[in-house]
């Protein structure tokens, strides 16, 4: 099996594992890398390992040894659909956006280096794909979703180019069109944040967190930690926004006269601000360079007094 290397895992362990012999649920386990060595280490804890993609489940089954399968359950499911699990956790872990498998598959759709089908989706199963994404949408709107879902400043000329220049054969001529009308882009690809923010669209991302948050906290045992890495400026302002809010602080856009925002007192920060790797982690897993993790402990009684 070749290495896969978790994302801040001595971090991440250390806020989501509060009880050595707890339940916890891997809201997006991918390789199960923060799971499998959360299994290793704490041999009286148990995983509910869900994933929206199909192949990354099927893949984790397959690497899981014996003890381990006793202790790690696998469920397909969107974070936007955990409210359908009964049962309580002591952390809740997600560590957002793609993984490497599902970037570096050329099949999947996800690379803007090496050409493959149109389709982006994690769910391969579920939801337009980015052909049909890009089929339906007009300059205007697509301009639109490349500002809000990355920090591309070139969105008008990408969203024009991509428009001209459609409908495409693969990933790689449409990154090409990206590539030109983005010019110049210092160290990183030029069809980068494009690419991100097509994949956000195409999954409906910011949605999904959204909703996936609200259900983690509802899932959460008293003293439950709520533990959460994000990789874009969009996503984490979501999370701390969250964070803010349902541990007692306001949310309303400044300037109001009075407070709208009906802030809920139902966690406790693990730390204030954000955790970042460390330049080692950096050096030799650069996909951890802009992960920002927070982390939250559900207080003793929650909205409803549980
Ligand atoms: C960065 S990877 C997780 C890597 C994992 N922590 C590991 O170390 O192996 C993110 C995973 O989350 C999944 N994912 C993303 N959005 C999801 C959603 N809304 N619901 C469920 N899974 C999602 C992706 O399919 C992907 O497998």
């Amino acid at each position: 099996m070749e290495r896969h290397v978790p994302v801040m895992l001595e971090e991440v362990l250390e806020a989501w594992v509060a009880d050595p012999s707890g339940s916890y649920l891997d809201a997006t386990l991918g390789r199960a890398g923060h799971s499998r060595v959360l299994l290793e280490r704490f041999p009286e804890a148990r995983v509910l390992g869900c994933d929206r993609d199909a192949e990354a489940l099927e893949r984790v089954k397959r690497e899981t040894d014996a003890e381990h399968q006793r202790r790690l359950r696998l469920i397909k499911l969107s974070f936007s659909e955990l409210d359908e699990l009964a049962e309580r956790f002591d952390g809740v872990l997600f560590d957002l956006g793609v993984s490497s498998e599902q970037l570096s598959d050329p099949g999947r759709g996800f690379s803007f280096s090496r050409p493959g089908p149109l389709d982006m989706r994690m769910d391969s199963a579920a939801g337009p794909t980015l052909a049909e994404l890009l089929a339906g949408i007009d300059e205007e709107r697509l301009g639109r979703l490349i500002r809000d879902y990355s920090d591309e400043r070139r969105w008008r000329r990408i969203a024009r180019a991509i428009v001209d220049h459609g409908p495409y054969t693969d990933t790689a001529e449409l990154a090409a069109v990206v590539r030109s009308a983005a010019g110049p882009s210092g160290r990183i690809d030029g069809a980068t944040r494009t690419f991100q923010a097509l994949r956000m669209a195409v999954n409906d991302e910011l949605v999904q967190l959204e909703r996936g948050l609200n259900n983690a906290l509802d899932l959460l045992a008293p003293r439950g930690r709520l533990v959460v890495i994000a990789y874009h400026s969009g996503e984490d302002r979501l999370v701390k926004r969250f964070l803010r809010h349902r541990s007692g602080g306001c949310v309303c856009p400044p300037g109001i006269p009075a407070c709208r925002c009906e802030p809920r007192e139902e966690l406790r920060l693990l730390w204030r601000g954000v955790r970042t790797p460390r330049d080692e982690e950096i050096a030799v897993n650069p996909r951890a360079r802009s992960a920002k993790l927070r982390a939250a402990e559900r207080l003793e009684s929650g909205r409803d007094g549980r």
